[in-house]
């Protein structure tokens, strides 16, 4: 049986084992999908190691997207634009990388929630790899303005310079969100679960009116994000278990050439 596996550090809490297992039962594929933990400074010989016992690919989690980009000798161009890889197949002799995080957030924002992201006013909180990962593909979909803020500012500026070729990308202060009004603000920090968002962080009023709040994190419950948004009168929310979903369906379609109903799957995780 072909063996797959989520790698990362840590990876005991992942969901893809449940979600790659309900792919392949849909989809009649017998492949077996476990957890792989590489020490921190172990990713290359840990990936190395299931290669050689046999393994055909790898979905890869915080914090080794980058080393996985590194390691493989070829890579798709949505690999490339993003500097990271989430996935990787075994060739035979070499790991071809790529990237399904860009592609499942749009197939979920623009399928599953509903979202317009053309013409619209577009806002990323965060400048980190999550925020990085996600620019060219919403670019792509033609927003009005797409906008970072970040509590470092300089790297949210660093960011829309990065893509200032690939569309209308601009940093902003966090401070002077206040008195914009965005039509779907995602959040890309890694502030994820927890205490309420301090008050300082950022000005509440920056969503239009109907405005989509979405969180690349997700939770059984609600997120701290999402929290905030609904506190201020948002109700259009969604967590980042669509993307997560999503995107193991690219995955799995590279690895097997099928793709994957994923409605069931989600409506399987979020029971
Ligand atoms: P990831 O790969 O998840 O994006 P990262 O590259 O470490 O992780 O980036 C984390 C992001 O969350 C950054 O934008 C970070 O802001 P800074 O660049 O200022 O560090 C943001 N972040 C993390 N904790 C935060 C907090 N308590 N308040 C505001 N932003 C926070």
């Amino acid at each position: 049986m072909d063996r797959y596996a989520v790698v990362g550090n840590p990876v005991a809490h992942s969901k893809s084992p449940l979600i790659h297992a309900a792919f392949a039962a849909a989809t009649g594929q017998a492949l077996s999908y476990g957890r792989l933990l590489a020490p921190l400074d172990g990713f290359a010989a840990a990936v190395a190691g299931f290669a050689a016992a046999g393994g055909k690919g790898l979905n890869v989690t915080v914090p080794f997207k980058l080393e996985a980009f590194a390691l493989a000798r070829e890579q798709t161009a949505r690999a490339q634009v993003a500097g990271a890889c989430n996935t990787l197949a075994w060739r035979g002799d070499h790991w071809y990388g790529d990237n399904t995080d860009g592609a499942g957030l749009l197939r979920d924002l623009l399928h599953n929630v509903g979202a317009t992201i053309a013409g619209g006013d577009v806002l990323i909180l965060g400048a980190g790899g999550a925020a990085r990962g996600i620019i060219v593909p919403l670019l792509a979909q033609a927003p009005r303005r797409l906008v970072v803020a970040n509590r470092t500012q300089a790297r949210a500026a660093q960011l829309a310079a990065d893509f200032a070729s690939d569309g209308p990308v601009a940093a902003i202060e966090p401070a002077a969100l206040a008195g914009e009004r965005f039509d779907v603000v995602i959040n890309a920090t890694s502030i994820g679960l927890g205490a309420a968002v301090p008050r300082e962080l950022w000005p509440a009023g920056m969503f239009a009116p109907g405005a989509l709040a979405y969180d690349l994190v997700y939770a059984n419950d609600t997120t701290r994000f999402l929290r905030w948004a609904h506190e201020q009168g948002v109700t259009r929310t969604a967590d980042g278990l669509g993307m997560l979903i999503e995107q193991a369906a690219e995955s799995f379609a590279l690895w097997r050439g099928v793709r994957p109903d994923t409605a069931p799957v989600f409506a399987l995780l979020r029971a």
